[in-house]
């Protein structure tokens, strides 16, 4: 249980406040590469900051204020040029800096140069890793964008898949640090969901938390799991500050503003021995939908069942109302580092797994129970006999509505 205080400074992420300071000390995905080739210029809001996101004509990205530095025009309805984006209501012109680069009456009437002082727009980094997009909205120098090595890894499908989740990140990202979640949410409810009627999922015997460089670890030992499972002996990381490796994919809850979360989920699957090499040209993105025709949430997806928990607990959870038992121990100790990390960066320090070595970042490796098959493959029929992988040979069962480009494209891919 929280202090409504405490509650309000864990999950306020404004500019300003000690939690929206925090997660600006790093690297945040805010969506998919080729979601920019379609169209150039997209809006998006991060952090309670309302921007644009555009890649230019020499293909240089750009997240700059939505509203034009001169009188305040929409720049979602500009355009892109060779070198920056252009405002459709006077035709200034602004690059990846915030720098005015043009400026169009005062050039050719008023040609000191002087007229584009003071005038500066706010403008954030962009990078472009594995296919995301990534943006830094916090104070430079910036920190190093680490390169998990699953990035790197070969002979591989790469998707990404986006969600608008209208409730507030903090409660999205506690789920990555909550094992006991999947007996119930995933195995009894997923079953019943199917018609299933009883609670027979394997109970969970022992979990245990470990605070970890990048985040926190959890192992976990369910009934009829063997000695070695690797869930027990390598586990999975809550990845610092709001992210989820489970081996296979990647999770992020990306606050949007106080009350409305980006779900950004990155998944890696290589194909089978005899495939390869394969590379694969672009790493689709789309957008999965929450609620059905109903309005009610769809449950019939993992990461769909995951949203029906979050928006549940509220748009902002009031976790002066909850009970923490001795399962919830990881979500204490998560809560915790980002008391200890918010005090961190009010005293000037560096919060846990910000980068500032380049050759440290250059390839980070993460605890990862899929890490021999993702290096060294496996065969269709071994596929098959794996629970998760298997499973997406016959459909994408993460998220509901994968365009069926997508999947034929996965297909190919696997050669099914
Ligand atoms: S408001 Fe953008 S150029 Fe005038
Ligand atoms: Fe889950």
């Amino acid at each position: 249980m929280l202090t409504a205080a405490r509650n309000d400074m864990l999950t306020r992420v404004g500019p300003g406040t000690p939690m929206g300071e925090l997660l600006r000390r790093y690297w945040h995905p805010i969506g998919g590469a080729s979601q920019l080739d379609e169209t150039p210029i997209k809006t998006i809001r991060l952090m309670c900051e309302d921007l644009v996101l555009y890649k230019d004509l020499s293909g240089t990205y750009g997240l700059v204020d939505r509203h034009c530095p001169h009188r305040r025009a929409d720049l979602s309805y500009g355009w892109v040029e060779e070198q920056g984006i252009r405002c459709n209501y006077h035709g200034w012109k602004m690059n990846e800096h915030g720098k005015v680069i043009e400026q169009a009456w005062e050039d050719t009437n008023n040609p000191s140069g002087r007229g584009r002082e003071n005038c500066d727009t706010k403008a954030y980094p962009v990078k472009e890793c594995a296919g995301l997009l990534w943006a830094y909205m916090g104070p430079l120098p910036a920190p190093e964008l680490p390169v998990w090595e699953a990035f790197k890894y070969e002979n591989g499908w790469r998707e990404v898949v986006l969600a608008d989740i209208p409730c507030n990140w903090l409660q999205c990202q506690e789920n990555s640090c909550d094992p006991v979640h999947f007996e119930w949410m995933h195995d009894n409810w997923g079953a019943r969901l199917k018609g299933g009627d009883s609670n027979v999922a394997p109970k969970h015997l022992k979990v245990v938390f470990e605070d970890y460089d990048y985040g926190l670890i959890y192992r976990r030992v369910r009934e009829n799991q063997p000695d070695n499972s690797k869930y027990w002996t390598v586990g999975r990381v809550a990845l610092w500050p709001n992210g989820f490796y489970l081996g296979h994919h990647f999770e992020w809850r990306v606050p949007v503003d106080d009350e409305n979360t980006l779900s950004v989920a990155w998944f890696f699957m290589r194909v089978p021995k005899g495939r390869e090499p394969y590379v694969q040209k672009q790493v689709p993105t789309w957008i999965s939908p929450i609620k059905d025709e109903n309005g009610r949430w769809i449950s019939s997806h993992v990461i769909n069942q995951d949203i029906v928990a979050w928006v549940g607990q509220g748009v902002i959870a009031d976790r002066t109302k909850e009970n923490l038992r001795s399962s919830d121990i990881g979500i204490s100790m998560m809560r915790q580092q980002f008391l200890n990390d918010m005090e961190a960066v009010a005293q000037g320090r560096d919060p846990k797994a910000v980068f500032r070595d380049p050759e440290a970042a250059k390839c980070v490796m993460l605890p990862d129970m899929y890490r021999t098959i993702n290096t060294q493959g496996l065969t269709i029929e071994e596929i098959r006999k794996d629970r998760i992988l298997g499973q997406r040979l016959d459909e994408f069962r993460h998220h509901v509505g994968q365009p069926p480009e997508v999947r034929q494209a996965f297909v190919d891919a696997m050669g099914l």
